[in-house]
């Protein structure tokens, strides 16, 4: 195992009912005047947002509100939000949503207490995000983990139209606290559910498969998130109000991207940085995104490690090992993970979110457009890159 630190002083405040204890989180955590910050209108229609303001009025906290975050958050918000925040003198940001609408606020929370750009965090020209308002995430969807992870995933877009997602991080990204009601999942779109749990195995997967040697605590960690989201997964997808198999992935949402499973073992991330490209290029979710790209990935990165491979098709997919030929074990364990995604309702291929072959070079390019390093099992170039959209075409 590697050295490391590990810091997360989030508090996590979960259960039934706990959106109405916001106003006394605010203020637990020093909130005077608070930026409510919310996505297309899911918050509205549900009445949440209108009982989080109730909350916030009762504990005598002051706010306004900025609306209308996209999925994969662009970067036009987040200038106006940091505007907003600035000409207001807010000192909380309070993001009610899944993980666009909590990255969005991240950036307003540290824009607003930076002189320069914000971008400048995301395209590599500043490095650790060390100074930002404090956040508190009420979280409507369990996937990106965001409500208490150091990172933040914004889309910059361009003047010539192009546009460039990318990440930004530092501890003190991380929410001071996450309220997390699992009914308040109820309402989400079954997209939107399946895209949660790829990416909450995604999540796990790029940790997973690593060159550290003897990580046992956290490979198992691992194996028991996957494990529990391919029970909970299939029966969140027949049952959408089940409250239990809803708190059972809500969590997992949190232990997969809070850091505790990835500990003193390098990861890879390679796929989600390619899925970057496929939810800025198709429009997809980032979760299905990953679901066409992770097989993918696998295939191509076998061969580095064939027996990791093998472990994980027989801890995780319940594969029987041959030790005779354990690639045979390795290829069975994609093909479950491939059909475990399509059986929630997730695409397979690129061409089935309308791309082409000829594309597939346009966006390894623009994945290496100011970010020279990508992956660490596998190791991506452009052409690699390119290779591993090949096979998911
Ligand atoms: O905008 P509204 O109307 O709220 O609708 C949203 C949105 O259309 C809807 N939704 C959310 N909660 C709902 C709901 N609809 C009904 N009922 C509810 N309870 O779902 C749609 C998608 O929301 P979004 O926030 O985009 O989804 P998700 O939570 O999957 O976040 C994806 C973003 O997180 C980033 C991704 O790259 C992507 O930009 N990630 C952030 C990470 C982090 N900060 O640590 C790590 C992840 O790997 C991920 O990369
Ligand atoms: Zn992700």
């Amino acid at each position: 195992m590697e050295n490391f630190t590990f810091y997360s002083p989030t508090y996590f405040v979960f259960g039934k009912g706990t959106e109405n204890e916001a106003g006394q989180y605010v203020k637990k955590y020093g909130g005077h005047k608070v930026l409510i910050h919310y996505g297309g209108g899911s918050v509205k229609r549900s009445g949440l947002l209108d009982r989080v303001k109730a909350s916030l009025d009762a504990a005598g906290i002051a706010h306004v509100e900025l609306g209308g975050v996209q999925p994969n958050p662009k970067s036009t918000l987040v200038y106006e939000g940091i505007e907003l925040a600035r000409k207001e003198n807010v000192d909380f940001l309070l993001p009610i949503g899944g993980g666009s609408v909590i990255d969005s606020a991240k950036a307003i929370a540290f824009g607003a207490l930076y002189d320069g750009d914000f971008w400048d965090f995301y395209c590599g020209k500043q490095g650790t995000v060390t100074k930002a308002l404090p956040v508190g995430a009420i979280t409507t969807l369990a996937a990106s983990g965001s409500e208490s992870s150091t990172d933040s995933v914004v889309t910059y877009v361009a003047e010539d139209g192009k546009q460039y997602k990318r990440c930004a991080d530092g501890d003190i990204l991380r929410p001071v606290f996450a309220i997390m009601n699992p009914e308040l999942l109820f309402t989400l779109p079954p997209y939107q559910t399946a895209s949660g749990i790829t990416d909450i195995i995604s999540h796990c997967i790029e940790r997973y498969f690593t060159k550290t040697p003897e990580v046992e605590i956290t490979d198992r960690m691992l194996e028991a998130v996957i494990l529990t989201m391919l029970k909970e997964g299939k029966r969140v997808m027949a049952e959408p109000d089940n409250y239990a198999a809803r708190a059972n992935i809500m969590w997992a949402a949190t232990v997969a991207m809070n850091g505790i499973t990835g500990v003193g073992r390098a990861a890879d991330w390679g796929t989600h940085h390619m899925e970057n490209e496929l939810s800025t290029s198709y429009g997809c979710s980032h979760g299905a995104g990953l679901a066409i790209l992770t097989p993918a990935w696998m295939t191509y990165a076998m061969n580095v490690d064939v027996m990791r491979f093998a472990q994980f098709a027989t801890r995780v997919c319940g594969c029987q090992m041959n030790f005779a030929h354990p690639e045979v074990t390795a290829k069975e364990g994609i093909e479950f993970m491939r059909s475990f995604f399509k059986s929630i309702g997730m695409p397979s291929s690129i061409s089935e979110i309308g791309g082409k072959d000829e594309d597939l070079a346009g966006l390894a390019e623009n994945m290496f457009h100011g970010a020279p390093n990508h992956g660490n099992f596998v190791k991506l170039t452009p052409q690699i890159a390119e290779e591993i959209y090949r096979l998911a075409l």
